[in-house]
């Protein structure tokens, strides 16, 4: 039986396709094996930074010379670089055999099939715009009460630095009947946390038409969408789901109506990703990115307004092309005002076929660097602040299984996206997948640590599927909230 391997670089949503290609494989007989003993090696790029696309071509060289040993090895490249480039890697790096974009996924066994009888190299990379296609979660279980699920693909915008409208195509979305669904099945099987997935989640329209307008939705108001009757919907109808988190909103669409839901519904947790890229008005009109500095901070109001806890995290461009000091003041500025409590910042890098890559990109290279480390020493000292800030708080965590740090604590997340370790892993593992109310006595760099209530210790646990509590061993920390990127 042929074994392969995925690798994934790059974001959430490549992650998700990562797990549909090793399922389609799997449904055609394959087995996923170490990439070393695999038979077809999948490396699923990302193109949206210089970095990330440097990384993809030393991986691709270094299996290039383990071909010339084996050469049966076949050498898929898949992901967004490869619909960027499409049948021009196959010119640049002749060891690769298929070239198979995002909305392709479905024809990978197909496809290796045909290579593996003769067939010179391919590439699939056509979007599927007439009809398009979400490939749904595994038919089998998660081994973790969180779980993804992709609710739109594509991008309308035009930010002029980004690859990702060329990669991913334009929007195109899932019907709700479709989404609410797919959650319903995750949560029947033990998932408990949903992420709702989209390059502008929240310009989400049911293709269908089926929701009803949601509260304090002003049909008039060209950046209102229907994801917050989304939201609503999915609260309604899946009485299981615990929480609901979003990645990534456009701050436009950051509507009254989408604040509402944030407000009413007790499955929102008090946290937004929210990336505003710059503080100043100038490079913000220069990215396209489509609201101004005091448009972003009023729309942060008024989501505090109704959520006052809420924390928000961002995503932050330095040095983009005209950035002065003046500029890159107004963004430390801003981080500074809103108290981001997570900044994932990112030095510019030009990108083919963008609007940007006709300005001179002028910003030298130390200087990016000098900006990115003061960014990260801003962010790091607001995040700091903040867990310090939650010593003797208690919070509601969600656990997710043990730590990966400490085999003897159990990890989770707050409302507030907070990593809360938990001591007692022992007491804390019948409760994977509940929320349960931790006290708070420590805060590291960036998480927390905490131990049940007494109430808490009281309570009598719900019991997960017994599947999901076997799987614990396995669970690990995710990510952590504070700032990331490059360094
Ligand atoms: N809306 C998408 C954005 C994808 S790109 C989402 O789901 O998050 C992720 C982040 O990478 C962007 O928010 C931006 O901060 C950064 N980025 C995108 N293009 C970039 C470029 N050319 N140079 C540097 N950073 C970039
Ligand atoms: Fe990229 Fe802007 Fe869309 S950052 S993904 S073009 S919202």
């Amino acid at each position: 039986m042929p074994g392969f391997s995925v690798t994934t670089f790059g974001c959430q949503m490549n992650q998700h396709d990562s797990e549909r290609m090793e399922e389609v494989l799997r449904g055609g007989g394959a087995t996923a094996v170490a990439a070393d003993d695999a038979d077809v090696v999948i490396l699923n790029t990302c193109s949206v930074r210089e970095k990330a696309e440097q990384k993809l071509r030393s991986e691709v060289g270094r299996w290039a010379k383990v071909k010339r040993e084996r050469p049966d090895l076949l050498i898929v490249v898949a992901g967004c670089m490869a619909q960027q480039e499409g049948r021009s890697i196959l010119a640049e790096m002749p060891s690769v055999d298929l070239v198979l974009g995002p909305d392709n996924i479905a024809e990978l066994p197909g496809l290796l099939a045909e290579l593996r009888m003769g067939s010179p190299p391919l590439v699939r990379t056509e979007f599927d715009l007439d009809a398009p296609r979400f490939l749904t979660a595994p038919t089998t279980l998660g081994e973790r009460p969180t779980a993804f699920v992709t609710t739109m693909k594509g991008c309308n915008e035009r930010c002029t630095f980004c690859v990702v409208p060329n990669t991913r195509g334009p929007e195109r979305y899932r019907s709700s009947a479709e989404l609410i669904a797919e959650i319903a099945d995750l949560v029947s099987r033990g998932v408990r946390e949903v992420t709702l997935l989209g390059q502008t989640v929240n310009s989400y329209r049911d293709p269908r038409g089926a929701l009803p307008r949601a509260p304090e939705a002003d049909p008039g108001d060209p950046d209102e969408s229907e994801f917050a009757a989304l939201l609503r919907a999915i609260a309604a109808e899946v009485p299981g789901l615990v929480r609901l988190r979003y990645t990534s909103p456009h701050p436009r669409h950051l509507t009254p109506s989408l604040i509402a839901a944030h407000r009413d519904l007790a499955i929102m947790p008090h946290h937004v990703h929210l990336p505003v890229q710059s503080g100043s008005d100038r490079m913000l009109k220069r990215m396209l990115r489509r609201y101004r500095r005091d448009e972003f901070l009023a729309r942060v109001a008024s989501l505090r307004a109704a959520v006052p806890e809420a924390t928000i995290s961002t995503d932050i461009i330095v040095g983009f092309p005209g950035e002065t000091e003046a500029d890159f003041e107004e963004t430390l500025s801003l981080i500074e005002a809103v108290g981001f409590v997570g900044v994932f910042g990112f030095k510019y890098s030009v990108r083919p076929n963008t609007p940007a890559e006709r300005l001179p990109d002028d910003v030298p290279e130390a200087e990016k660097s000098r900006r990115l480390a003061r960014v990260f020493d801003v962010s790091e000292r607001l995040v700091r602040e903040h867990l310090a800030q939650q010593l003797g708080k208690t919070l509601r965590v969600l656990v997710e299984g043990p730590s990966k740090a400490r085999e003897e604590n159990a990890t989770g997340r707050s409302e507030r996206n907070e990593i809360v370790h938990i001591e007692d892993a022992a007491r804390v593992r019948s409760r994977v997948g509940e929320v349960v109310e931790v006290t708070v006595v420590e805060a590291y760099k960036h998480s927390l640590l905490g131990r049940m209530t007494e109430a808490e210790l009281a309570r009598t646990p719900e019991g997960m599927p017994t599947r999901m509590r076997r799987a614990l061993p396995l669970l690990g920390d995710k990510p952590s909230p504070g700032p990331r990127g490059e360094a």
